[in-house]
C-alpha cells in the first residue's frame, strides 16, 4: 500500500506524523546505539499505530557533539546508524507500509568536521574559507572579547576564538549552539547553492520532505548588534515584542521560497513538504512560514508551552488557529519531542514551561508520575482532536515518562557540559525505548547495551505489555488514531462550547467532514457529565471507561447517540 497519489497535494494537511529519533528506536547490530536497519525492522509497529508518516531525526555523518545536529556531510550516512543503502531500504519499506517520510535537514550550523570548517581554520582572516561561516575579529585592544555579547542556546558564548597559522589567538566565529556547531553565512551565494543541492540529493532517493532545524535562525540581522534577552522578556510573546538579532529576521523566508521551489518541482505534485522548526512568538510571526510560498508547517511550540490549565490551553489553541487561519494554513500541534521534557512527566510539574530544553534530574523534586500520565493521556486525545496535522514522539505512544534520575556520569547533552552540570539537559527524553519487558534492554537489541541507562519504570511500559490490552496507552492511541480518521478531526472547523458553564472544562465542537464531535477536557477536580444525547467514543480514563461523566484529568470525544462512529447510518 504506497501513499495514495490522488490525496497526494493535501495529505500533510491532517497528517499525523511520527517521530522516530535513530539512535534510540531499535538497534539492530547490538552496539547500544539505535540504526537505520533497527528502525525498518519496526516499521510496522508505527503503520499499525495508524500514523501517516515519519520524520526521522537525523542520520547523518556526524562526530555526535550534538547526537548528530552537528553534520559533517550532509550526503552520507553515519556509520553508526548504517549506510546509504540502509536509508533506502527504510524509505521502501516505510512507502511500501503506506508511510511518508520526512528527513531533517540541518542549514543553521554544520559541525567542526565539516570539510568548509576545517578549510575556514586553515585559512587567514578574511579568506573566501572563513567566508561561509561567521567569524569576526574580537572587541577589545587584542581582541580578547567575544565580537557582541549572544550566548550559546546551551550556555556560555556563543563565539569561539582560534589559534591562527601562527599559533597566535586569532578571530571568533559565531556559534548559536555547541563550539561544534559553526554557524553557516548564508549571505554567501555557495551556502545557498549547497542547500538546494542537499534538498535535491535526499528528494531523489524518495523522502517526502524536511524539517528544518532551527528555521528561523539562518540570517542574523546586519551589524550583529548586542541583544538583552532579560529586558526583551517583559514583552515576550507580544504583537510588539523587539525581534532578537539572531532569530526570525526578515530576510530568512527568501531562502524558503527558493526552497519551496524545489520540492514543488518534484512528483506528484505538491506533496513534498517543508516543516519548520522554529521557537518563534508570538504565533503571527510564526504563521509567516507557512504563507502559501513556504513552509508547508511549522511546528506550534506555543500549544507544547502551554500548562495544565483549561485557559492555558485554550489560548494556546485559540491564538496559533486564528493566526494560520489569516495564511490559510493548517496548524501543527505537538507535545512532546528529543528537546522538551517528556509530556507524561512535564504535565505533573508546577510549571511544565519551565522544563523545556532544560530537563529534570536526580535532585529536582520527582514528578508523580501516575498524574502525569493521566494528563499526558487527555492532552494527547485533546490535541489529536484539533484540526490540523500532529506530532508524535516516539515512545508517547506507551506513556513513557521522563527519565528524571539519570546519573550524572551517563549524561551526554552538551547543556549538561556548557553548563557545568548546572542544568541536566535533554539526555532524559532521549532514552532507548522498551519494546519487550522481559528482553534486554527492554527489546531495544539482544545484547542489553544501550547508550543511555533505562529506567527500570520502562519494563512496564514495553509495547509488549501494552499490545491488546484494553484501557492501556498504546491502545488508546490506537484506538484515537483509528477514530480521528473516521471521524475526519484533522479537518473541519472548531468552535468553543460555553454551554457547560465551568470554566475548568475545554470544551470544542469539531465540525468536520464527518460530522459533529464534542470534545471535553476536564481540568477540574470533579468529574463533570457529558451531555444529554451525546455517546462517548473514547475516553482517556483508564478507570472509567466511555462513563457518562468526564473525571478529573480526562478527555472524551462524543458523537450524537443516534450516529455510528464512522459518521455512517445510526447503530
Ligand atoms: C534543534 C534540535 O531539535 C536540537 O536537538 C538541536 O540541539 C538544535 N536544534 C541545534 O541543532
Amino acid at each position: 500500500m504506497t501513499p495514495d497519489p490522488s490525496t497526494a497535494a493535501a495529505w500533510w494537511r491532517d497528517a499525523v506524523i511520527y517521530q522516530i529519533y535513530p539512535r534510540s528506536f531499535a538497534d539492530a547490530n547490538g552496539d547500544g546505539v539505535g540504526d537505520l536497519p533497527g528502525v525498518t525492522a519496526r516499521l510496522e509497529h508505527v503503520a499499525a499505530l495508524g500514523v501517516d508518516a515519519i520524520w526521522l531525526s537525523p542520520f547523518y555523518r556526524s562526530p555526535m557533539a550534538d547526537a548528530g545536529y552537528d553534520v559533517a556531510d550532509y550526503r552520507e550516512v553515519d556509520p553508526v546508524f548504517g549506510d546509504l543503502g540502509d536509508a533506502e531500504r527504510l524509505v521502501a519499506r516505510a512507502h511500501d507500509l503506506g508511510l511518508r517520510v520526512l528527513v531533517d535537514l540541518v542549514p543553521n550550523h554544520t559541525s567542526d568536521e565539516h570539510a568548509w570548517f576545517r578549510a575556514a581554520l586553515a585559512a587567514s582572516p578574511l579568506s573566501p574559507e572563513r567566508e561561509r561561516y561567521v567569524f569576526r575579529d574580537g572587541r577589545g585592544p587584542r581582541g580578547e572579547e567575544p565580537p557582541n555579547n549572544w550566548s550559546s542556546m546551551f550556555g556560555g558564548p556563543a563565539w569561539t576564538r582560534v589559534n591562527e597559522a601562527d599559533h597566535t589567538p586569532g578571530q571568533w566565529y559565531l556559534h548559536l549552539f555547541d563550539s561544534r556547531q559553526p554557524d553557516l553565512n548564508w549571505q554567501h551565494p555557495q551556502v545557498r547553492a549547497e542547500f538546494l543541492d542537499i534538498l535535491r540529493f535526499w528528494l531523489d532517493r524518495g523522502v517526502d520532505g524536511f524539517r528544518v532545524d532551527v528555521a528561523n535562525a539562518l540570517v542574523k540581522q546586519e551589524g550583529l548588534p548586542d541583544w538583552d534577552p532579560i529586558a526583551a522578556l517583559e514583552k515576550f510573546g507580544a504583537e510588539d515584542a523587539p525581534v532578537p538579532p539572531m532569530w526570525d529576521q526578515d530576510e530568512v523566508h527568501e531562502i524558503y521560497r527558493t526552497w519551496r521551489d524545489v520540492v514543488d518541482s518534484y512528483d506528484p505534485a505538491g506533496s513534498r513538504i517543508l516543516v519548520a522548526e522554529a521557537w518563534v512568538e508570538p504565533p503571527t510571526r510564526l504563521a509567516r512560514y507557512v504563507r502559501g510560498d513556504e513552509m508547508h508547517q511549522a511546528f506550534n511550540f506555543n500549544y507544547l508551552g502551554a500548562s495544565w490549565e483549561a485557559d492555558s490551553l485554550r489560548q494556546a489553541v485559540e491564538r496559533s488557529i486564528t493566526a494560520n487561519h489569516a495564511v490559510g494554513a493548517p496548524t501543527t500541534w505537538v507535545l512532546s519531542n528529543h528537546d522538551v521534557v517528556r509530556h507524561a512527566t512535564r504535565f505533573a510539574t508546577a510549571r511544565p514551561g519551565d522544563h523545556i530544553g532544560i530537563g529534570i534530574g536526580p535532585r529536582d523534586p520527582q514528578p508523580d508520575a501516575t498524574l502525569g500520565l493521566r494528563r499526558a493521556r487527555a492532552a494527547s486525545a485533546l490535541m489529536l482532536a484539533l484540526p490540523g496535522s500532529a506530532y508524535l514522539y516516539q515512545g508517547e505512544e506507551l506513556g513513557l515518562p521522563e527519565h528524571t534520575t539519570l546519573p550524572d556520569e551517563a549524561r551526554q547533552d552538551p547543556t549538561w557540559f556548557r553548563t557545568d552540570g548546572g542544568l541536566v539537559g535533554r539526555d532524559g527524553c532521549r532514552v532507548p525505548i522498551p519494546w519487550h519487558a522481559d528482553a534486554p534492554a527492554f527489546g531495544f537489541n539482544t545484547t542489553g547495551a544501550t547508550w543511555l541507562p533505562q529506567p527500570p519504570s520502562y519494563g512496564e511500559l514495553a509495547a509488549d505489555r501494552q499490545a491488546g490490552v484494553a484501557g492501556s496507552t498504546l491502545e488508546l492511541y490506537r484506538a484515537a488514531l483509528r477514530l480521528r480518521r473516521e471521524l475526519a478531526l484533522g479537518l473541519g472547523e472548531l468552535t468553543w462550547d460555553t454551554t457547560l458553564g465551568n470554566e475548568r472544562v475545554v470544551a470544542l465542537r469539531r465540525t468536520t467532514p464527518a460530522g459533529e464531535i464534542l470534545v471535553l477536557t476536564n481540568l477540574g477536580d470533579q468529574p463533570v457529565p457529558v451531555p444529554k444525547g451525546m455517546r462517548v467514543v473514547l475516553s482517556t480514563d483508564d478507570q472509567l471507561p466511555a462513563g457518562p461523566a468526564v473525571g478529573a484529568d480526562v478527555t472524551v470525544w462524543a458523537i450524537p447517540d443516534s450516529r455510528s462512529p464512522a459518521g455512517g447510518p445510526p447503530t
